[in-house]
């Protein structure tokens, strides 16, 4: 089974990707970047920048992600991330159920506009061939704005181009992340698509997928799930994770990630991601409520790191049931 990290805007930048890597013992195969919005005057912002540098990527397969419903932007920001980071695949980001991004008809908000989208997706290719470009381009689609429905006549459209891979969240756009995947779609999809597909969507436990019946050929993506249990794609590879050994590697992980982030930015920043990260990865403790609370409450690196610490007193469960996580 093939395993993709997937793209999660402020927490799957290039210092998690790696502390992942570390961690998972190469059962991740695909990385994505969170999603970058082109800006045609200003160019990529440095955060951006760093985050595509190959060198932060030694050994790993990563897919540069854009969110755009302009063609010209797409084409002149992959080729420049083609051209001048070296990367093959550029994935165009059509799932994102953000308000702000929805209403300027971007992300999931471009697949209430199919017309435009199978032009856009037109010219993309037609750009990209034309100015004698190598990269694939994937896309990351939801099942539609409001009805999953929506699929079948997306599906016809992107049948149309050669859309390296095609990755499905199995939600529409009014589900956000809150509502259950619709996992029933995916052998539909299956049947009548005949690209290659991934698959995404709440597969947070070794029982969740062996309960996702239709998938079990195709590569999974994974996105909450991973980030609360780092293990998880180990888990679904068969691996039996020995509980003392992962909390002391878990502890590594933390330490690779928190530090990455002091590198980048200064600590109260820095604390701000390892909250947001917490805040999946918390999950995992066992009646740890009170020492999650002043880790949320933390307002120094000593407050924080001793939170860390009761935190990782507390038993570990990989095979605990998740909590609803409403992003
Ligand atoms: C905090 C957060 C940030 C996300 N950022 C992105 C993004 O930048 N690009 C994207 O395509 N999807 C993004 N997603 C969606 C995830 O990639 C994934 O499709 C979604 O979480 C469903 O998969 P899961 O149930 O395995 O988490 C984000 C999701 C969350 C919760």
């Amino acid at each position: 089974m093939e395993i993709y990290l997937a793209p999660m805007e402020g927490i799957t930048g290039y210092v998690y990707r790696n502390a992942l890597h570390t961690l998972c013992n190469n059962t991740i195969t695909k990385y994505y970047t969170p999603f970058i919005a082109p800006r045609p005057k200003k160019g990529m912002h440095d955060r951006e920048r760093r985050d595509l540098l190959p060198e932060n990527h030694q050994g790993m397969y990563l897919v540069p992600q854009i969110l755009t419903n302009l063609f010209d932007d797409f084409t002149n920001l992959a080729t420049e991330i083609h051209e001048r980071y070296g990367y093959s695949e550029i994935n165009l980001n059509l799932g994102c159920p953000s308000r702000t991004v929805v209403s300027r008809g971007k992300g999931s908000g471009f697949l209430g506009a199919p017309k435009e989208l199978d032009h856009f997706l037109e010219q993309i290719f037609e750009k990209r061939d034309a100015r004698g470009q190598q990269y694939d381009i994937s896309v990351k689609t939801r099942l539609g704005m409001s009805d999953p429905e929506e699929i079948w006549n997306l599906l016809e459209i992107y049948q149309k181009y050669p859309i390296s891979e095609l990755s499905v969240h199995v939600r529409v756009q009014s589900d956000y992340y809150k509502k259950p995947a619709r996992m029933e779609y995916m052998p539909l999809i299956r049947e009548k698509y005949d690209g290659k597909l991934a698959y995404n969507g709440d597969i947070f436990s070794v029982e969740d997928y062996a309960k996702c019946m239709g998938i079990q050929e195709m590569p999974l993506m994974l996105g909450r799930g991973v980030i609360r249990n780092p293990f998880l794609s180990r888990m679904l590879q068969g691996e039996e994770v020995n509980k003392d050994a992962a909390k002391e590697q878990l502890q590594a992980f933390h330490r690779a990630v928190f530090e990455g982030y002091q590198a980048d930015m200064d600590i109260i920043p820095a604390m701000f991601h390892m909250k947001e990260l917490w805040a999946y990865m918390g999950d995992l403790f066992v009646d740890a409520d009170k020492a999650k609370k002043r880790l949320k409450k933390s307002k120094n690196r000593s407050e924080y790191e001793e939170a860390v610490r009761e935190i990782f007193r507390a038993e570990i469960d990989l095979e605990k049931k998740q909590s609803v996580f409403v992003s």
